[in-house]
């Protein structure tokens, strides 16, 4: 009983009623002599002596609950004059809204697809790291200048305990953990302790990529490049390696592509030269291999490391990387996609 008791009133508080006459069909319905809730006071004598209190006072609530809605809803009709059709009920409801996917989610996706077809599987590391693994490891010397060049953000004064530069620091967890082949991408937010600007965050994104196995050549870290460039550019676009240096790649070289938004002809995003730069790359050094306890007369292996922000930028020609973090709806809006 209690349990129609508590089924009815959770009903009642549902109820809508259109018209009178539905109204009085309601009242009919739960209040009426043959009404629902005069059935229930007529079963009552059965209850059993120690829940009549608690039945009783459940029931008169009912009572009072069903005669409340229906002198709510009879003064919601009265109020309202004429108008029966004061709320349509057969008109669809308001559309809910759909997010839509980040435009870096989207990128990041999409890169993650491209290297997920050439057998690259997908690991993540920590974004609060410590010395070893995002420098030492990856053969910065303690004083090296280049941990100068990427302005580190430090936790608490603690130089070993900082908040990751570089995805390549899941490199050396993967390196030290994981027997060759290795054949995997890292994505993942990146902190460098930057001026804020149209052209510069503080937080950003990359895509870091690692291969080494056997026999594993500079060839092949071409091959797998051009296959991404084309596959996230078009089929037309050209690929262009410079040698550069990293302390974890020798050789090391940097990767441009053929301007998509000129078509290398030249214009003010490419300034002119036709090309843009995408990412960094190389050949492993046999430092890092030793260091993560793989033997570099045996192995070889390639890197190479994309910022996700300058992928989408090329993409989407979005001017201020403030953009991405701000969460402005009419900016997001326009990245509907099926990705
Ligand atoms: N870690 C470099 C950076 O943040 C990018 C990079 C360059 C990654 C060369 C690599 C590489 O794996 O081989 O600028």
């Amino acid at each position: 009983m209690k349990n129609r008791i508590n089924q009815l009133l959770e009903e009642i508080s549902q109820l809508a009623a259109t018209n009178q006459e539905e109204l009085e069909a309601l009242r009919i319905k739960l209040l009426s002599k043959k009404g629902e809730i005069s059935i229930l006071f007529n079963d009552f004598r059965n209850v059993a002596n120690e829940e009549k209190r608690e039945v009783g006072q459940l029931l008169n609530e009912l009572k009072n609950a069903a005669q409340d809605k229906i002198n709510e809803l009879k003064e919601s009709f009265s109020n309202s004059g004429a108008s029966d059709q004061k709320t349509d009920l057969t008109r669809s409801a308001d559309p809910i809204k759909l997010g839509t996917r980040h435009p870096l989610s989207i990128v990041k996706h999409e890169i993650i697809d491209i290297f997920s077809r050439i057998g690259f599987t997908i690991a993540e590391g920590p974004e609060i790291e410590d010395d070893w693994h995002v420098f030492g490891a990856l053969n910065f010397p303690p004083e090296h200048p280049a941990r100068d060049m990427q302005d580190t953000f430090f936790i608490e004064q603690n130089p070993d305990v900082l908040l990751r530069t570089h995805t390549s620091s899941v490199q050396s967890r993967v390196m030290a953990t994981q027997k060759p082949p290795i054949r995997m991408i890292f994505p993942g937010r990146v902190y460098r302790n930057e001026a804020i600007s149209y052209r510069a965050h503080c937080f950003f994104h990359q895509v870091e990529g690692l291969y080494i196995d056997k026999d594993v050549s500079f060839a092949d870290l071409k091959q797998a490049l051009m296959y991404f460039a084309k596959e996230m550019f078009g089929p037309d676009t050209q690929i262009r390696l410079r040698p550069s240096y990293f302390p974890f790649t020798e050789p090391s070289a940097e990767m441009d592509i053929s301007c998509n938004l000129c078509g290398g002809k030249g214009c003010q995003f490419c300034k002119h030269t036709g090309w843009v730069e995408i990412l960094g790359c190389g050949m492993v050094d046999p430092n890092v291999l030793e260091n993560c306890g793989i033997d570099s007369k045996i192995y070889t292996g390639y890197a190479f490391g994309m910022g996700v922000e300058r992928i989408t930028n090329l993409k989407y020609q979005v001017k201020d990387l403030r953009m991405f973090s701000e969460n402005d709806v009419r900016f997001l809006q326009q990245f509907e996609s099926a990705y």
